[in-house]
């Protein structure tokens, strides 16, 4: 590989469970040859997982801010697997977040090490946060941001993307806030790649649900109803407690699965799906409850039930790592926007939907270029 190739620099916007679990994840991959278990995709376009660099991050938690991210990604509420034991300085610390809508707020009785502990606020107003984040991005020669935000932070996704564009960076956006049609549009504009909306799991409850919705379609059995029930002990479970803020994210899921589905069969109210309730001692375990109710032949019914339990974060990070490649590759060729054939593999609510075998079909292609 060239010299060029090496180091994709990239900053993370929220240091939690997710974004721990992706920066244990690039020590553990690095340096191990071809076979790497666990990992959906070792090499992309030469790219592998040691090469990412992460040159900055920013959160809000006081635990965290101020800290190396080798140690901020351990500190609480992050509940996840430690799978590295602990991390060499990385020379990455942690900056001061700017908040308008990330932090909900907490069921009073929640103990801190299970929620956020917002820092006192060191912006004087948006324009400054704005400055600063954007002098940061350059500083560090940010080239992809990684938005991390808890769900229902829609304006602050904006504001960080607005950040990214003006820092020239590329954005994956890992969270449900969906603007990938959008702000996906003014990222061409500008000349810069846009990945979103919303990580679809590397085997989650989403790509399994896809999966068997799709075996009924090809098996020409109609499906009446059916729900995805997921319960969690992480923040990211305990945010989606507040109704308020997870209608993106119910939208992003029952989406992803409608897409692959004949709706024309379904009764009327015959979908639900979603996060559905927090129980602390999960930490970041997730259960997922499932169940199709269908018509085989001469209308007779049948039922499929599945539960299926994954730590929830490290379940994510290999998709979040080719999307990194994947937008660095995108820069590397002059492409911008929200790149199609990638989003569609690795993401819940991309632009356009396609069915799962031709996404993983065009997402290859794009990979080999
Ligand atoms: N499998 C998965 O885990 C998965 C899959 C798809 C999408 N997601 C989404 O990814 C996002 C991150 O998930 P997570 O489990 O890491 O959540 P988390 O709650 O563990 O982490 C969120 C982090 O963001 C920080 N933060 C809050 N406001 C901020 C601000 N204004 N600026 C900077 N940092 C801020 C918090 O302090 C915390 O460290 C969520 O929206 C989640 O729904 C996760």
């Amino acid at each position: 590989m060239d010299d060029t190739k090496r180091g994709i620099r990239v900053a993370l916007i929220g240091v939690g469970n997710c974004a721990s679990a992706l920066v244990q994840g690039c020590t553990y991959y690095s340096g191990r040859g071809i076979e790497r278990p666990g990992l959906m995709t070792t090499s992309l376009a030469g790219y592998l997982p040691e090469h990412l660099v992460f040159a900055t991050a920013f959160d809000i938690d006081v635990r965290k801010v101020g800290r190396d991210l080798s140690e901020a990604i351990y500190c609480a509420p992050n509940c996840t697997a430690r799978f590295v034991p602990s991390l060499d300085p990385l020379g990455c610390e942690v900056r001061a977040g700017y908040e308008v809508d990330s932090v909900g707020a907490f069921p009073k009785d929640t103990p801190e090490e299970r929620r956020f502990v917002p820092i006192a606020p060191v912006y004087g107003d948006p324009a400054e946060a704005r400055r600063a984040v954007i002098r940061e991005l350059e500083r560090v020669r940010a080239e992809i941001v990684v938005n991390y935000l808890p769900v229902g932070s829609d304006q602050n996704a904006r504001f960080y993307a607005e950040c990214a564009l003006e820092a020239g960076c590329g954005f994956v956006n890992a969270m449900p806030a969906l603007m990938a049609r959008d702000m996906g549009e003014q990222f061409r504009r500008a000349g810069l790649p846009y990945l979103g909306d919303d990580v679809k799991s590397q085997v989650g409850a989403t790509i399994v649900h896809r999966a068997l919705v799709s075996l009924f379609r090809d098996r020409g059995l109609p499906i009446r109803r059916t729900y995805q029930l997921n319960v969690g002990g992480n923040t990211d479970f305990l945010n989606m407690q507040d109704e308020a803020r997870l209608e993106s994210k119910r939208r992003s899921k029952t989406g992803a699965v409608l897409s692959q589905l004949d709706a024309s069969s379904l009764d009327a109210d015959g979908v639900y799906i979603g996060p559905s309730d927090y129980i602390s001692w999960l930490d970041d375990r997730k259960v997922c409850f499932l169940r199709i109710e269908a018509e085989e032949f001469g209308g007779v019914p049948m039922d499929i039930e599945l539960r299926l339990c994954v730590e929830d974060s490290p379940n994510s990070a290999g998709i979040v790592l080719d999307a990194i490649r994947a937008a660095r590759l995108a820069r590397d060729r002059g492409l911008a926007g929200p790149i199609e054939d990638v989003c569609a593999y690795l993401f819940k609510s991309p632009p356009e939907q396609f069915d799962e075998a031709v996404a993983r079909e065009r997402f290859r292609s794009f990979a080999a270029g």
